[in-house]
């Protein structure tokens, strides 16, 4: 199969970016479709090959139209959060989409699509609605192979780089909590794979017909508590906080309140969800002959360069007010 034109949703996102400068370096030519392209030009429009398209992406006839000329699809949007409580918003941006991409790919006989999931999403066994969602979509994109597409998907574990949501969100509250940080699900375990090995697990299976119709689990290197990896983004950090583990009744009812605070910082769906281990039993990294890079080869890199940066601004301000 060739491959020149490949259209991606959920590109602008922090896998997104790191997908397309891997993919732009390759020689393919990126349709990026975002719902706000104004937000997200200055990130994406300096690639070469990137073509970043603003499309409601929810529609079919849109999607039907941004896929066509195209040779493969990407879909990478997921959202850890919704607006409601009942699952509805997780199976509008996780099923839903994926039923309609599913549809655009076929009427414009797109053969080959890449699917984003996510470790232990499953349809029935999923412990939170986005795991549920998630697992249902997967589900649901494999069994597109039927109607002729070629379809991969990836489930990876948390996932760290330089924008990423996780070390950053921590650094973040580390750092506007003086002396003690309390902490829900401090025992939940975690495999952090870096982003780079994850935009290279896509790359490497684009055309690859043996990654037709596999699911790949995705880990790094090396299995964390939340709380062995709170205390290390601290020690990047280079300050001192007590971490307070929290039983599992109070991390439920401290997700319980969260999910009333704008912006959702911590919610019960990603408490259900920390019930199971994001680890892996089979990483399959390995068998793309992919080599998991370690949270210490990066981390340290972003996380003490931004906080130095914050404290020369502070400085800087002070400064300037005097
Ligand atoms: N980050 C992790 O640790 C992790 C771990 C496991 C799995 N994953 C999965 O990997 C994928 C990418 O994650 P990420 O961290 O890069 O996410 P992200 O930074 O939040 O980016 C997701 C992108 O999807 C689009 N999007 C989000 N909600 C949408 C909605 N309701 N309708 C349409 N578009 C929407 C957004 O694009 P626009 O704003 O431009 O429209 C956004 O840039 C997701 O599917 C996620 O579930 C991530």
């Amino acid at each position: 199969m060739i491959i020149n034109t490949i259209c991606i949703l959920g590109g602008t996102g922090f896998v997104g970016r790191t997908l397309a400068n891997r993919l732009t370096q390759k020689g393919f030519n990126l349709r990026i479709l975002t719902r706000n392209r104004e937000y997200h030009k200055e990130e994406l429009i300096l690639l070469p090959t990137v073509d970043l398209v603003e499309a409601d992406i929810h529609r079919p006839e849109v999607l039907k139209k941004q896929f066509a000329g195209c040779d493969a699809v990407i879909n990478l949007v997921g959202i850890l959060n919704e607006k409601g409580r009942h699952g509805e918003g997780f199976r509008h941006a996780h099923v839903e989409l994926a039923e309609k991409v599913v549809d655009g790919c076929i009427e414009n006989r797109v053969k080959r699509l890449l699917h984003m999931s996510a470790l232990h999403a499953d349809p029935v066994k999923g412990t939170s609605y986005y795991l549920k969602t998630k697992g249902e979509a997967e589900n649901l994109v494999h069994e597109s192979s039927k109607r002729g597409l070629r379809v991969t998907s990836f489930r990876p574990s948390v996932i760290f780089g330089p924008d990423d949501s996780f070390f950053n969100r921590f650094a973040k509250l580390l750092k506007m909590t003086p002396m003690v940080f309390p902490l829900a699900c401090p025992g939940s375990r975690f495999a952090p794979i870096y982003v780079g090995d994850v935009a290279e697990a896509f790359v490497k299976t684009m055309a690859d017909p043996s990654s037709y119709g596999k699911r790949y689990n995705l880990c790094g290197p090396e299995v964390y508590t939340l709380q062995e990896l709170v205390a290390y983004t601290a020690a990047c950090l280079g300050i001192r906080r007590i971490i307070i583990p929290l039983g599992d009744l109070i991390s439920r009812i401290q997700a319980a309140i969260f999910d009333f605070v704008p912006g959702k910082p911590f919610s019960t769906d990603n408490y259900l969800s920390a019930k199971i281990d994001s680890i892996c039993h089979r990483n399959d990294l390995h068998e793309l002959d992919i080599t998991p890079s370690t949270i210490q080869s990066i981390v340290p890199q972003y996380l003490s360069n931004k906080y130095q940066r914050a404290r020369y601004y502070q400085f800087r301000s002070h400064l300037s007010g005097k």
